[in-house]
């Protein structure tokens, strides 16, 4: 009792000096950021204010390619830079701005989206992982080396919601859910963020692209979104919040207007809800160019305008579009911008170079020793091709068809990504010119699987987007020796990405018709799909007996997808955004609304909110995915029936493997509220787990539901819960909903 006692009194006065001392910090950069700005010039302020773009294909090569930013840099004039890679470049640049008359320290940014040197899952894959601890890691790792090679800014995470599979960014975003697109925000944050800026392996996130930029009508890239204010705040919102509440220290804004309002000069946005509401204490940097491109949306005649429109809806940084630093002194001078709009965001960005320790030691992240260590650091590797292979979706398993024994007399790898490097990275990778010794292709990880009495075999079938079917002769021929054979395609890595919105997302080029060929031998046959999206292959499913989707799996992606071909991992990916069968059935997605006349099958001609040509169904749901062995669930229990409003209620049930191999299960809980004052989900994502199971075992399951987890927002926009019954389903996707029961919310 005595020793409690003593822990106690400790543990408060421990609490008590750590809040003093982080408020005594605030206080003191807040000091230091003031005195700062009592010297500095409105040119100066403005140079704050500007970021240019360094090259972004060379390591160390020429500084500058438009105007004389060598200049500007020497003289105060530019407060970030983008896209210079390498410890050495952003040296050069630092002692340039050393020159400059206040020897404010730039500030070093970079699209770190999926790893740094070691690539990582493109975003959507390692969202396939539904493994918030290992897409944690990813963005740590990714943020050591960063912060190694001189970069102490990410534009990342993108925590865009996306529910249209045309859209080239989806693979960028953590799919189509808003819980599991909140959840995954808050790793990545804390990912990037480590223990806190200042740390030298801490780079500051940047939430992106605020807000709605996944919206895009007809899933075109930059297109405007006409939203309403309940989809917004329901789905579009809430990953923006959890990156703040995780701490995000900077947001971008989107390319895309909002209901008629760009987003880069949307005061409802920046200053209402994001510095308001929600009172967000970093800075908004815009997306490239986008101040600037308020003109071509027809909202601002010229730069001097879109300057005036982007400071005053509260975009901080003015990424490339030189409006700021050609417009915002002038502005002031004439009177028609009070300088105070100018301070506040000279303020913001001061406190972030003050807290990463820059003004302290403006070359502290320039280290070459380490950046060589850290951009060879084999853990990375290991890491990286663990959430590789925890990010694979098995699509498909007849007959246990996977996995195969490495010690078959012959398979067979044909295909136009089957002796890939490169491409392997995905989109939204940094380029390492002269070096692809880190990255493994496919035939290299499944050579070094198996065994040396296994004779591997090679036809390349086709190229990714040909027309000619040139080269399925010898496909064939190959295929005809092999006892298995594995026929690898998808996109190429730059399909999707930024501008990459595609009408036809079917598999590329030939590519189907290549797999219809070589299957016509009748061999057992497995294929294997990479791509940045949701892919159409409606043939290859109804006729091939095992799929493994494998989206883009970076360096490590040969490894990852041998170890999951030949059995050394049990796959356990579920998809974070439905597969459509058709282009025609998009936007599909499961969480949405009933409507009058809802459909229970396909057949119910004319209770359907469907097209009389096409199924309700998509092609795979969300939350699918399959494993080498097989799991059941049973037992559901709820605590109580009826519960008040303040109360919880504990769901529980079990889960056993009952197959032959060890394996994880990602077992997703969905609610819906059956009726209300505004029609609510069919049925929302709640809560998630990733269990492992051996063989035999079973495993209990609790999740508690809270206030938090009933609640919406009701006819007048406000957040809270309305008492009636709700469905609790238990299942191993959305659509295969395995246990359910009924509660009551009487208050
Ligand atoms: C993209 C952003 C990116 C920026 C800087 C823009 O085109 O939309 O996501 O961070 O470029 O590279």
């Amino acid at each position: 009792m005595a020793k409690q006692m003593v822990f106690r009194f400790l543990f408060s006065w421990i609490t008590i000096f750590y809040f003093f001392s982080v408020d005594a910090q605030i206080k003191s950069i807040s000091n230091k950021v003031d005195s700062v700005l009592s010297l500095m010039s409105i040119d100066e302020k403005v140079g704050q204010l500007n970021q240019y773009s360094g090259d972004w294909d060379e390591a160390i090569g020429p500084i500058t390619k438009d105007g004389d930013k060598q200049n500007q840099i020497k003289k105060g004039l530019v407060g970030a830079m983008l896209n210079v890679k390498g410890v050495a470049h952003a040296k050069q640049l630092q002692l340039m701005a050393m020159q400059s008359r206040l020897k404010i320290p730039l500030l070093f940014g970079q699209d770190v989206i999926h790893g740094y040197k070691t690539t990582f899952p493109i975003p959507l894959a390692e969202a396939a992982s539904w493994d918030l601890e290992a897409i944690e890691l990813s963005a740590r790792i990714a943020a050591t080396e960063a912060a190694a090679s001189g970069v102490q800014w990410t534009f990342a995470p993108m925590v865009d919601i996306a529910r249209d599979p045309r859209w080239g960014r989806v693979m960028e975003g953590a799919g189509e859910d808003t819980y599991l697109g909140s959840l995954i925000a808050k790793a990545r944050v804390k990912g990037f963020q480590g223990k806190g800026l200042g740390n030298m392996d801490a780079v500051m996130a940047c939430a992106k692209h605020y807000a709605a930029y996944g919206a895009a009508i007809g899933g075109r890239d930059y297109n405007s979104v006409d939203m309403s204010d309940r989809t917004l705040w329901e789905v579009y919102l809430p990953p923006f919040k959890a990156a703040l509440d995780a701490g995000a220290t900077t947001f971008m804004t989107s390319f895309n207007d909002l209901n008629g309002i760009p987003a880069t000069g949307n005061k409802y946005l920046l200053r209402t809800i994001l510095k308001g509401k929600w009172n967000f204490k970093g800075f908004v940097v815009s997306d490239w160019g986008a101040v600037g491109e308020m003109i071509n949306h027809g909202f601002v005649k010229n730069n001097t305008e879109a300057a005036l429109a982007a400071i005053y809806a509260g975009c901080d940084m003015d990424m490339e579009s030189r409006s700021y630093k050609n417009h915002l002194s002038q502005l002031v001078k004439e009177g028609k911008l009070p300088i105070a709009f100018v301070d506040e965001a000279v303020k913001r960005i001061l406190t972030k170079k003050f807290e990463l320790g820059l003004f302290d030691n403006p070359f502290k992240f320039f280290d070459e020793l380490r950046e060589k260590n850290e951009l060879n650091n084999v853990e990375h590797a290991k890491a990286a091709r663990d959430i590789a292979r925890k990010s694979i979706v098995l699509l498909k398993n007849e007959n246990q068809l996977l996995p195969l024994s490495p010690s078959l007399k012959s398979i067979a790898v044909i295909g136009p990504l089957a002796k890939e490097v490169k491409q392997n990275l995905g989109f939204w990778s940094i380029e390492w010119p002269n070096d692809s010794s880190y990255i493994t292709s496919q035939w290299q990880g499944i050579s070094n699987k198996i065994s040396r009495n296994t004779k591997l075999l090679y036809a390349k079938g086709a190229g990714i987007t040909d027309t000619s079917r040139a080269g399925f002769a010898e496909a064939i021929l190959t295929a005809k020796q092999a006892d298995v054979v594995i026929i690898t395609v998808g996109e190429a890595r730059d399909m999707s990405g930024e501008a990459k919105s595609r009408s036809n997302i079917h598999l590329p080029g030939v590519q189907e018709e290549l797999i219809k060929a070589v299957a016509a031998i009748g061999k057992p046959i497995i294929v294997i799909i990479s791509a940045g999206r949701p892919l159409i292959f409606n043939w290859t499913t109804d006729h091939i007996p095992a799929i493994l989707y494998t989206w883009w799996l970076g360096s490590e992606a040969g490894n990852a997808i041998a170890d999951v071909i030949f059995g050394d991992y049990n796959p356990s990916g579920k998809l974070p955004m439905s597969f459509p069968m058709a282009e025609g059935q998009i936007p599909i997605y499961y969480n949405h609304f009933n409507t009058g006349r809802p459909a229970n099958n396909d057949s119910d001609r004319f209770y359907r909110s469907a097209y009389i040509d096409l199924s309700i169904y998509p092609k795979y749901e969300f939350g699918y995915g399959l494993s080498y062995t097989t799991f059941n669930y049973s037992n559901l229990q709820l605590s109580k029936q009826k519960i008040k409003k303040d109360e919880t209620i504990t769901v529980s049930f079990n889960i056993t493997n009952t197959g032959k191999y060890a394996g994880e299960e990602v077992a997703q809980l969905y609610l819906r509220d059956k009726f209300a004052s505004v029609v609510r989900p069919v049925k929302e994502l709640k809560n998630f787990r990733k269990i492992l199971l051996q063989p035999g075992e079973t495993k209990t399951i609790h999740f508690i539901i809270d206030k938090e987890k009933l609640s919406f927002y009701n006819a007048q926009m406000k957040w809270g819960t309305e008492p009636g019954e709700f469905d609790i389903m238990v299942g191993t996707s959305s659509k295969k909903i395995l246990l359910q029961k009924s509660f009551t919310l009487i208050q």
